[in-house]
């Protein structure tokens, strides 16, 4: 690994990974390609260490000479693919940016990698960042997802990413390209978009808003904190085999009411209202999604064997720094709630529930 190109490295999880990578691989040179949707920011990107490493390029996955042109420029030999359309509710509402971005740019993707890796040594990478929803929804007792799961996608954006998923497998068999997939479950942490549950939660909670809970919150997700995702993302390009999947996950089974409870508990103690009512009084129970997924569970057995990688924080203390990062950056949050996008698409989210 000497010139990685990211993708989507402006989103959540993509700008954790360039951090933790520009701190710990004192070497490499790191290029970001992204197209600043409405969930990508380029002040996710404003503080890394070491900036002289990295270089930003504005820019769409499915632009094939565009793609072309980094791989080229930056003699690329890893690339980390992270971009794409990544939530559930918006794809119910509007599935066509997931077929394009999570469906066609990363073929785009396998297509140039391909052609730059025929001409290049075998050091080459193509690692792809997946989600356990590929494997679709569990009932209380079923055995957790592991990497011989059968794929049942639900929703929209779940079924793109299996398609992804199929079509990364694809190029690896069919024309040997270096691949490996990690499936990971629910992300949490700093830099999050607070469309997803537990940054909303906590920027609503702080400003006195409805806590809208889907159905009675008895869903169940398996909840990692970002920095260990990224961690394990790259002990995968170190030592993972090409050609292999990694199932990543948190160890842990809370309901979605059990969450909101711990994040409003949180925010008694650290923001208290100034009325003397608990947090948990905004709490709204809201008509629930449509095809939502009952529980996910994933079996970390395998990256926990042949690559020594567990999860390093328990939710309860993920989460309390998670809210210390939300108050400690109010610049952050008001840049992302100014965005026209943001409040377009909570009014109509909100809206469809009610
Ligand atoms: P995110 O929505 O925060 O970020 C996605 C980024 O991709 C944004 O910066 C956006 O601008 C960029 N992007 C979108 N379309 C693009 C395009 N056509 N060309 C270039 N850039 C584009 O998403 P995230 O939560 O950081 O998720 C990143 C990846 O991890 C996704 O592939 C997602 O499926 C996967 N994943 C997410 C989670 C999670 O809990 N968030 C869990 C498992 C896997
Ligand atoms: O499992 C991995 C997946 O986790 C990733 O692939 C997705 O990119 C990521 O968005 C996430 O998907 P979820 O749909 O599980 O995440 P979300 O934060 O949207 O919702 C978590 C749970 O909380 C889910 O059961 C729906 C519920 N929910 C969500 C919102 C936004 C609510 O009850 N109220 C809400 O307002």
């Amino acid at each position: 690994m000497k010139n990685i190109l990211v993708t989507g490295g402006a989103g959540f999880i993509g700008s954790n990974f360039v951090r933790s990578l520009l701190a710990y691989e004192p070497e490499l040179q790191i290029v970001t390609l992204d197209l600043l949707t409405y969930a990508g920011k380029l002040e996710n990107l404003s503080d890394l260490p070491s900036p002289e490493r990295h270089t930003f390029i504005q820019g769409d996955i499915c632009d094939r000479t565009l793609v072309d042109r980094i791989l080229s420029d930056h003699a690329i030999d890893t690339i980390v693919h992270f971009a794409a359309e990544s939530h559930v509710d918006r794809s119910i509402l509007g599935p066509m940016p997931f077929i394009q971005t999570n469906i066609v740019g990363t073929f785009t993707l396998l297509e140039a990698a391909k052609t730059a890796w025929a001409g290049k040594s075998s050091k080459f990478r193509f690692h792809h960042v997946s989600t356990d929803e590929v494997f679709g929804s569990l009932q209380p007792g079923d055995p957790a997802f592991n990497e011989r799961t059968p794929y049942d996608p639900h929703s929209p954006y779940s079924a793109s990413k299996a398609a992804s998923d199929h079509l990364v497998r694809a190029y690896a068999t069919t024309y040997g390209l270096p691949v490996t997939i990690s499936n990971c479950s629910n992300n949490y942490g700093p830099y999050q978009f607070p469309e997803k549950l537990i940054p909303l939660m906590i920027l609503n909670g702080i400003t006195g808003k409805p806590l809208p809970v889907y159905g009675q919150g008895a869903q169940i997700r398996d909840w990692l904190h970002v920095v260990d995702h990224c961690e394990a993302i790259v002990r995968i390009l170190r030592a993972g085999k090409t050609g292999e999947t990694y199932c990543i996950g948190g160890d842990n089974q809370p309901t979605n009411l059990e969450i909101v409870r711990t994040i409003c508990e949180i925010l008694d103690r650290k923001v208290p209202r100034a009325d003397g009512q608990p947090h948990e009084s905004q709490i709204t129970y809201v008509t629930d999604r449509p095809g939502h997924d009952f529980r996910y569970d994933i079996d970390i057995s395998k990256i926990s064997r042949e690559l020594g990688w567990h999860p390093s924080r328990a939710l309860q203390t993920g989460l309390e720094e998670t809210v210390d990062w939300y108050l400690t950056h109010p610049a952050w949050v008001d840049s992302v709630l100014q965005k026209q996008d943001f409040s377009v698409w909570m009014d109509a989210n909100y809206q469809e529930r009610n």
